[in-house]
């Protein structure tokens, strides 16, 4: 069986959430507009929704985070869960317990979900075709595999300020050889029928490949960011580099590091993206950081409802209690 197919049911819905590869748009909108419905949970008095009450969540992160297991917990809670965060630096997994015998105990607790970030590509697809048939898995950010969370909050966030996604050129830029949310976010971008979706880098940090994912690869970032709508900026990611890639980051942030003059080549109400973590003056300036055309902290607010909306979808598939609507 093919990775993609393992997230699906036999209906066609979404039995885990590993990646966006293979998905249908009619999918990918779906998860947008339900997400669109949980948006408002944040600013009512009560935020809460009864969706998921009595099922238990656990967020098993080997790998650091900030964004993402907030937003996960965060999201599980307003769905009415019950969050376990097991903290791996601390658990049995530094006494040699082997991922499956972690994956057995927790089981054995009955939970209904695992969200799970690992550094190694292709930890979640291996959580999910282990566990019993019926628990969830949701992919957290695997290696440089997968972040189809981030690419799903991403694509909520363009189309929230910018509408219909047919119009836009979208540049993404910086290290995509080693960027899983650039993996995700081609894929999900490229489904959503963006007009043009380009990639800057230099050319040790940009595969060739990603021109068979409908990409159209630049080196110079003046000529890529050219009157495009939308700016994805990306994190070097130095920990996953093994070897010199770079002559220096100084270098790196004279070729791409996003600065004012620079935005300046893109639309006048371009806006400016980044997954986070942001590093000032590596990739981009703090002016653009925190300027008008950043929605980087939009970001990470609209993470909570699109994860509450995948979440929700995942789970709910078997939640048969009528009074469990939102
Ligand atoms: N965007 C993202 O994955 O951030 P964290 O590493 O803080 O979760």
């Amino acid at each position: 069986m093919k990775r993609h197919n393992l997230q699906l049911d036999d209906q066609g819905q979404l039995r885990h959430f590993l990646t966006v590869e293979g998905l249908s748009r009619a999918l990918l909108v779906e998860i947008l507009d339900r997400a669109e419905t949980f948006a408002g949970v944040a600013s009512r008095s009560v935020k809460k929704v009864p969706l998921l009450r009595g099922k238990t969540v656990i967020n098993l992160f080997f790998e650091s985070s900030t964004r993402t297991r907030t937003t996960f917990e965060l999201a599980a809670k307003r769905l009415s869960a019950d969050v376990l965060n097991i903290n791996i630096a601390t658990s049995a997994t530094n006494k040699g317990e082997s991922l499956l015998d972690t994956l057995r105990n927790l089981e054995a607790m009955h939970c209904d979900m695992f969200v799970v970030r690992h550094n190694q590509s292709g930890a979640a697809p291996f959580f999910a075709a282990h566990v019993a048939p019926h628990i969830s898995v949701i992919n957290a950010g695997d290696g440089s595999h997968a972040h189809p969370t981030q690419a799903m909050l991403d694509a909520f966030t363009i189309r929230q300020v910018k509408g219909d996604f047919h119009r836009l050129k979208v540049a993404v830029v910086g290290d995509i050889l080693h960027s899983r949310v650039a993996r995700s976010q081609i894929h999900a971008l490229t489904t959503l029928g963006v007009d043009e979706l380009r990639v800057v880098g230099p050319k040790t940090l940009v595969p060739d490949s990603v021109a068979s994912l409908g990409a159209h690869i630049f080196h110079d970032l003046s000529a890529g960011l050219r009157d495009v709508d939308v700016v994805i900026m990306l994190r070097l990611q130095r920990e996953r580099m093994q070897g010199a890639f770079l002559p220096s980051v100084h270098e790196y942030f004279h070729l791409y590091g996003l600065t004012e003059e620079k935005l300046a080549l893109a639309r006048p109400d371009a806006i400016v993206l980044h997954p986070g973590p942001i590093n000032r003056g590596v990739e981009i300036d703090s002016r653009v950081a925190d300027g008008k055309q950043s929605v980087i902290l939009q970001q990470v607010s609209n993470g909570i409802a699109v994860r509450m909306a995948i979440m929700s979808m995942v789970l709910g598939r078997q939640t048969e209690n009528p009074e469990v609507k939102h």
